[in-house]
């Protein structure tokens, strides 16, 4: 999908196409009235064959020509300003209803922690969250909070951007009125991969959230035949910053694993999830995106598949 402002499908996201709209129609009246009086003026006046070359008569300190064109631009501008703050304070004031979903959102240098607190769901990067019937509302509201600098929460077709800054709560919701899967991009300048801090929020019918998060809440899948490859990871600093439930792994400084491959990008968009490119990363998660944090874990070629094999039965 194209993460276009004029592509909106949730409230606040309309709220940023209306506004534009009217923006856009403004400065298109006096685009054409500016350009119109110019293009008059030069073909109008142009210089003529006998031309006597004098100046025709100039103007100066014409009180009524002064108010008019500061007048009318002031006018303009109070105009957009209040219209502006209009929407957004219906935005901002819009109160929680108790059936909205609870998603708390931390950015880090360079992805997205996504927690379900009431649902007891931990992921990163991929949203999910149900469909939202005018007539019926499930809205999400989202808490916005940083592990480390200023990042800021931007899906074009759902809401504007928001702020996510430490030591700081900003709050953002969504009411998506139709399915499918938004992108959107960390907007506010982060550090090397600041291009690589992406995100997308898929939106499912009720009864397929329902089941995304039946899935999430499961503990991660104990696949015999990746259990030498589980010991292995379970050996390694791995556990120190990822989470997988159901096991030793309990570190939170990267994402959590548990259902890693229920998850279509890894290094939040930079590369489709596949095993290959998950042997790669493990191997060397700057080959990919450089400037990661998760440094190089330096494991042989048959650690390699053997940490990967295991990982790749976390669905
Ligand atoms: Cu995070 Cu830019």
């Amino acid at each position: 999908m194209t993460p276009s402002i004029f592509a909106p499908v949730s409230t606040p996201a309309f709220a940023i196409r209306d506004v534009a709209f009217f923006v856009l129609g403004i400065t298109a009246v006096i685009f054409l009235v500016v350009a119109g009086v110019a293009v008059f003026a030069l073909v109008r006046f142009r210089r003529r064959r006998g031309d006597d070359g004098r100046e025709p008569p100039q103007v100066y300190g014409s009180q009524q020509i002064e108010l008019a064109w500061t007048l009318v631009p002031l006018l303009i501008v109070v105009v957009l300003f209040l219209v502006t703050a209009r929407y957004i304070y219906a935005i901002e004031r819009r109160p929680q209803p108790p059936e909205a979903l609870e998603v708390t959102i931390v950015g880090h240098q360079w992805w997205w922690e996504i927690r379900y607190p009431k649902l007891g769901i931990v992921t990163a990067n991929e949203i999910h969250v149900p469909e939202s019937d005018p007539a019926n509302p499930t809205p999400t509201f989202i808490t916005l909070e940083s592990a480390d600098v200023i990042h800021s929460f931007w899906i074009p077709q759902l809401a504007g951007k928001m702020d996510v800054i430490p030591n700081k709560t900003n709050r953002v919701w969504i009411d998506p009125q139709r399915t499918g899967t938004y992108v959107g991009q960390c907007a506010e300048y982060c550090g090397l991969q600041h291009a690589g801090m992406r995100l997308a929020v898929t939106v499912h019918t009720r009864d397929d959230f329902g089941r995304w998060a039946a899935e999430q809440q499961a503990h991660a899948r104990d696949d015999v035949e990746a259990r030498e490859g589980r010991e292995l990871f379970s050996s390694l600093a791995c556990i120190n910053c990822h989470t997988v439930r159901g096991t030793t792994a309990n570190g939170v400084f990267g994402p959590d694993l548990t259902h890693l491959m229920s998850r279509s990008t890894i290094g939040a968009g930079v590369a489709p999830n596949t095993p290959k490119t998950l042997r790669a990363w493990v191997a060397d998660p700057a080959s990919l995106k450089p400037g990661a944090l998760m440094p190089a874990m330096k494991l042989s070629r048959d650690d390699l598949d053997k940490v990967t094999a295991y990982l790749s039965t976390l669905r």
